[in-house]
């Protein structure tokens, strides 16, 4: 078998194209995302140029605050209090990790949970455990758009998901386990016993636990959906959870790396940023 490739950058460009459709046919004032960057590391500049230039072509304006990775606590803490108190900005987003010696715990905590565009305050999350609408991280919500468009059947299906992180593993299993959606959810974790005998029952397998291509296709329940969150920097480049060659002739559908998951979190963080205006009553609901 040889698995139906799922087109993360299809898929992007084309919530980016109908997120601009709807902000110009609103024809509304700004709606703004800010980052903020600590630190230098590379990947992570990257990342977050991306972020911005997708923001333009969605309609969306947004702003960036760089800080030296020695910045002080006090200080990380200051730049996003001020972005809090900002009515202009709609959607905050501190890229992470931090730089050693920062705590994200109360850099977070300052975020206001309808500008929490990662999902991540304690209210997006409580919200998402409570089943109440929220604002819901966008590497988890990109997963569940993939799942939707590839009409991937999740109802009584068996998902395993591999990492049990507050920015994907722990809330993708909360919504692949929701009302509606309804798989039977495995969190697994570098502790699991037997990882393979797990793996080997999913229906659904998502790897978001870092660990370079440790999805190997003797895992695999042939026809399965594998889905790619991770991403280990190696001597070979930038490598997944997924060992993609050999598991993509077992699997049924499966997402490339690059072009899967990860640019669907930016098509996602686009669709948060609009969705914080809207709870914000500065974009029609
Ligand atoms: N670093 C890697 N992925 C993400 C993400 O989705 N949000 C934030 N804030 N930082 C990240």
């Amino acid at each position: 078998m040889t698995a139906v490739v799922m087109d993360g950058n299809g898929l992007r460009d084309e919530i980016v194209a109908g997120l601009r459709n709807r902000i110009e046919a609103e024809n509304s004032p700004d709606i703004c995302l800010a980052t903020v960057l600590v630190g230098d590391d590379a990947p992570s500049q990257r990342y977050v140029r991306m972020k911005h230039k997708k923001a333009s072509e969605a309609g969306l304006t947004s702003r960036h605050v760089d800080l030296e990775a020695t910045a002080t606590q006090a200080e990380v803490e200051s730049v996003v209090r001020g972005l809090a108190l900002d009515d202009s900005v709609h959607g905050i987003l501190v890229q992470l990790p931090l730089p050693d010696g920062l705590n994200p715990e109360p850099v977070i905590d300052l975020i206001p949970p309808k500008k929490d565009v990662d999902g991540l305050t304690e209210r997006s999350m409580g919200r998402l455990v409570r089943g109440r609408p929220g604002l819901v991280g966008c590497t988890p919500l990109g997963v569940m758009r993939l799942l939707e468009r590839y009409d991937i059947e999740t109802s009584g299906k068996r998902a395993v998901v591999i990492g049990r992180s507050t920015l994907v593993g722990l809330p993708l299993s909360l919504l692949l386990a929701r009302k509606g959606v309804d798989a039977t959810v495995t969190m697994a974790h570098s502790r699991t016993a037997d990882m393979a005998a797990v793996v080997r029952e999913a229906d659904i397998v998502v790897g978001a636990a870092g660990q370079a291509r440790m999805i190997t296709a003797d895992m695999i329940k042939p026809g399965a959906t594998v889905i790619d969150v991770g991403v280990s920097r190696t001597e070979d480049g930038i490598v997944g959870d997924v060992d993609y060659e050999p598991v993509s002739d077992v699997a049924g559908w499966i997402t490339p790396m690059p072009g899967g998951t990860g640019p669907m979190t930016i098509a996602c963080l686009m669709e948060n940023t609009l969705t914080a205006a809207q709870l914000q009553g500065a974009f029609p609901a």
